[in-house]
């Protein structure tokens, strides 16, 4: 399904803004959003039956239900098992994907499938941003604003006003904003997890020697035998164990999904806990943006931090901060006190006890000095192009190839090698983490780990280029070093097939 693209993109290097517009004219990559074939492509409303039929399968749509019970039932109705049953439909779309591949420049030498460590701006967007720095440097212009027109274009979205998405430098400085903005008391806890990433992480250690926050983590189970009330009791009885204690719970921060095993710690039922213990609720979103189509109104969460350069495949150095502005149905708390920490907007007037916001809380965050429109301009360019291909179509097929991919997991190396849940569909997402080696025991070898990485990159053609992760799981000896795959668009059934061939035959051969 792969073509050579590279020769084309090559040619946006001349720098020469005749040659940009021209680029611009690609029928790919233009504002139609047409293919190559010059059929428009698809929106959700014109999906096939069984395309609908697979949407409920995960879970989506007027009749969710789990998984589980319903692949067990679709097997045993047509005989077939259940990557059979994923495979066809992954299949069954595939010219209308193919065309979404033929969107990116990436190099066929090698299958990208580390996404949630980094994306790929596709060409329009690369063309985009090459017009808008060759516009900047032509007419010497600055970055100096709060960028409220691009915000307008990119919320809606993410189910949010401009006021409550700001353009932050990526996952991590958007954590930093959303953490150490709060107006935290010495004794203050913050309820989270052990398996955060660094960029939550750091922001959570300097709240704790800064202003003498004390930070709380429970120990996430593994695997497929969660479900998402496993998640939401832990949270729950940990929070009423502190406050038995008579500590003062204040927030609760978590990853959806984390980076070390792809659980989406389920963000609607641990808001349930957040309104019941009345906390500020944290969201490190890192791989959401460009994933899951989330409407973060409905979710209601303070903050949710994610990447713009990963899934959503936007240039380096962007991030999504989404900052609860108002009050809505879907959280009816008051706005934490929350103070800009790193910029030249700041406005001082109350935040809002009502659905109307007082202040673009936004604006504080993203104007900061003079910045990189063009960046931010080719953010918004991925996200325009995301939402004409349709965010939840997106979600659909990156969650079936993931879906797909952990089902192949089962088949060779059975369901107890899985880190990733697969069953309970508000715990999937597009990262699928698990233990490829034939002697479970040697996960726990770091060294081991790192040359499993290694040798699908170098040995095989195209090389795989995925990541390895450690992590607690409860009850071991040490850290697992679970294997990450991150599929995304431009994957398709054959590349899961030949990635999964490879990992076996390297798991013999390093057995
Ligand atoms: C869960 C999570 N949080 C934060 C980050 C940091 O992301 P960024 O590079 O956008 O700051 C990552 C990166 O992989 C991540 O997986």
């Amino acid at each position: 399904m792969q073509e050579k693209r590279q020769g084309k993109w090559l040619q946006v290097f001349s720098i020469n803004p005749g040659r940009v517009s021209e680029m611009n004219s690609n029928p790919m990559i233009g504002e139609s959003n047409v293919a190559s074939d010059g059929r428009a492509l698809q929106s959700d409303e014109s999906w096939t039956f069984k395309r609908r039929a697979f949407l409920r399968m995960l879970g989506y749509g007027a009749s969710a239900v789990a998984l589980g019970p319903l692949m067990a039932a679709s097997r045993s109705a047509i005989g077939q098992s259940a990557a059979g049953n994923l495979r066809a439909e992954l299949v069954h779309d595939a010219d209308f994907w193919t065309s979404v591949q033929k969107m990116f420049v990436l190099n066929t030498d090698r299958t990208f499938m580390n996404i949630g460590t980094a994306g790929s701006m596709p060409e329009a967007v690369l063309s985009l941003f090459a017009e808008e720095n060759f516009a900047k440097a032509r007419d010497s212009l600055n970055g100096y604003g709060d960028r409220a027109d691009l915000r307008a274009l990119v919320a809606p979205g993410f189910g949010v006003d401009s006021d409550e998405l700001a353009f932050s430098y990526n996952t991590s400085s958007g954590m930093c904003h959303s953490i150490l903005g709060i107006k935290w008391k010495p004794g203050d806890v913050i309820v989270t997890t052990n398996h955060e990433h660094f960029g939550g992480d750091v922001p959570l250690a300097i709240a704790a020697d800064r202003y003498g926050v004390e930070v709380s983590r429970v120990a996430l189970p593994v695997g497929n035998n969660q479900t998402a009330a496993t998640y939401v009791s832990l949270f729950d009885e940990r929070i009423r164990q502190l406050k038995r204690q008579g500590k003062r719970v204040r927030a609760m921060m978590w990853s959806s999904p984390t980076y070390k095993t792809g659980t989406m710690l389920p963000i609607a039922d641990l808001m349930e806990v957040v309104k019941a213990h009345e906390l500020i609720s944290i969201v490190d979103g890192a791989h959401l943006p460009g994933m899951m189509a989330y409407d973060y109104g409905a979710l209601g969460c303070d903050f949710m931090s994610g990447a713009g350069h990963k899934w959503q495949c936007g240039p380096g150095s962007t991030g999504i901060l989404i900052m609860r502005n108002k009050i809505r149905a879907s959280n009816p708390l008051p706005l934490p006190e929350w103070y800009p920490v790193h910029g030249t907007a700041y406005n001082n007037t109350p935040r809002t006890t009502n659905g109307t916001a007082t202040w673009d809380v936004a604006a504080s965050v993203t104007n900061c000095g003079s910045t990189h429109v063009p960046m931010y301009k080719a953010l918004v360019k991925a996200c325009e192009l995301w939402d004409s291909i349709g965010r939840k179509k997106i979600e659909t097929y990156d969650l079936a190839l993931s879906a797909y991919l952990k089902e192949r997991i089962v088949e060779l190396w059975g369901v107890d090698a899985l880190y990733s849940p697969k069953d309970d569909p508000k715990l999937v997402s597009a990262l699928t983490s698990f233990n490829p080696f034939q002697n479970p025991a040697d996960v726990m070898n770091r060294e081991k780990s790192n040359q499993f990485v290694s040798l699908m990159l170098s040995d095989y053609s195209p090389g795989f280029a995925i990541r390895n992760a450690g992590f607690d799981v409860i009850g071991a000896p040490a850290q697992h070093y679970g294997v990450r795959v991150s599929t995304h668009l431009w994957a398709d059934a054959d590349d899961v097939d030949r990635l999964v061939d490879a990992m076996w035959q390297l798991s013999k051969k390093m057995a």
